[in-house]
């Protein structure tokens, strides 16, 4: 029996703009994302049947081909049929720390882990790119995952540009344990209501896809500036999100009012996010917070900014 345990960090938006529609449906975006050490453990055990097996420490996730890991387990063994003949099925073992549904990209982590790890498991030697290609197929925010740390997405959220990691930024994440947003529903309601104000001209789309490449966010993070990435946080679904969710509202309002270096709603939320300089700022943020909102329902978790994604822990043969 050959094992694989791997990490599945989460990420955070630090820059979400939506520039347009696509016509496959899904949106033009200019994004900068980043791995957070909050991570997922991921066991693979091969089977000696061909079957895949999903596991997880989580009731409320499904196992079966509904699970993004599932999925990707299928699509390996799709694309390498002999590969999959050859080594047999897989248990994937989901011990799950990352929130589901909360813009943190838990499920795309986990897809992206089980690609890697079928790589290794299977012996097939895919590059990156070939990875990233495979992984675009599953969401568009899987590719993402594979290499983590910083990166400019533009596209769909799957064309990627790494960037210089910042290091020793501690993030204070908050999340109401029953607020679950669906980003589907995000992104509609903000083409509802902000879609006429989308660019339409191919030409002007690619130059506002480019300008996040000189924005001021990337000169802060090449520069290691803390305040400036504090600052120039930006995250477009906010303005659909938070009136229609009060409470995930003043979460960002009392994050705000603690004394961060900046703070953000991640992803379609409903994870507010606080950067902070130091752990100690982390932990007087999340002690403010604990105390100005006395809500049983409210999860924190202090983690700090990572400049990797997908990692092999130990494996054997
Ligand atoms: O790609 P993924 O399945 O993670 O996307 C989830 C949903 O988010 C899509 O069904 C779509 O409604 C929305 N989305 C979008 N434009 C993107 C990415 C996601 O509209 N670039």
């Amino acid at each position: 029996m050959r094992s694989y345990t791997l990490t599945s960090p989460a990420k955070i938006n630090l820059y979400l703009e939506i520039l347009g529609d696509r016509p496959d449906g899904y949106h033009e975006l200019a994004m900068i994302l980043q791995t957070v050490e909050l991570a997922d453990k991921i066991d693979l055990r091969s089977l000696s049947t061909e079957d895949i097996r999903v596991r997880t420490s989580n009731p409320q996730l499904p196992t079966d081909n509904k699970n993004l890991a599932y999925q990707a387990a299928a699509l390996m063994a799709a694309e390498f049929p002999e590969a999959f003949a050859q080594y047999g099925g897989v248990e994937i073992n989901i011990d799950k720390h990352i929130p589901i549904a909360a813009g943190l990209a838990g499920g795309s982590s986990n897809a992206a882990a089980v690609l890697v790890g079928l790589d290794l498991m299977w012996k097939i030697g895919l590059t990156q790119s070939e990875l990233e290609t495979l992984a675009s197929q599953l969401g568009s925010d899987v590719p993402f995952c594979i290499a983590g740390g910083t990166a400019i997405a533009t596209g769909r959220g799957d064309d990627l540009s790494p960037l210089p990691s910042p290091e020793d930024i501690y993030v204070v994440l908050g999340k109401y344990r029953h607020i679950e947003v669906s980003t589907a529903w995000a992104y509609q309601t903000y083409r509802s209501q902000f879609g006429s104000s989308y660019v339409v001209n191919k030409q002007d789309l690619d130059s506002r896809a480019a300008a996040v490449h000189s924005s001021s966010m990337v000169s802060a993070i090449v520069h290691e500036d803390k305040e400036q990435i504090g600052q120039k946080l930006h995250n477009d679904l906010e303005k659909v999100v938070l009136p229609n969710y009060p409470q995930v509202a003043q979460l960002r309002q009392a994050f705000q009012q603690a004394g961060c270096l900046g703070t953000m709603m991640s992803g379609s939320g409903s994870t507010v996010f606080a950067l902070c300089e130091s752990q100690s700022q982390a932990k007087q943020v999340q002690q403010q917070i604990r105390t100005s909102l006395t809500e049983p329902n409210l999860d924190l978790w202090l983690t700090r900014l990572c400049s990797t994604g997908i990692q092999v822990l130990s494996s054997t043969r």
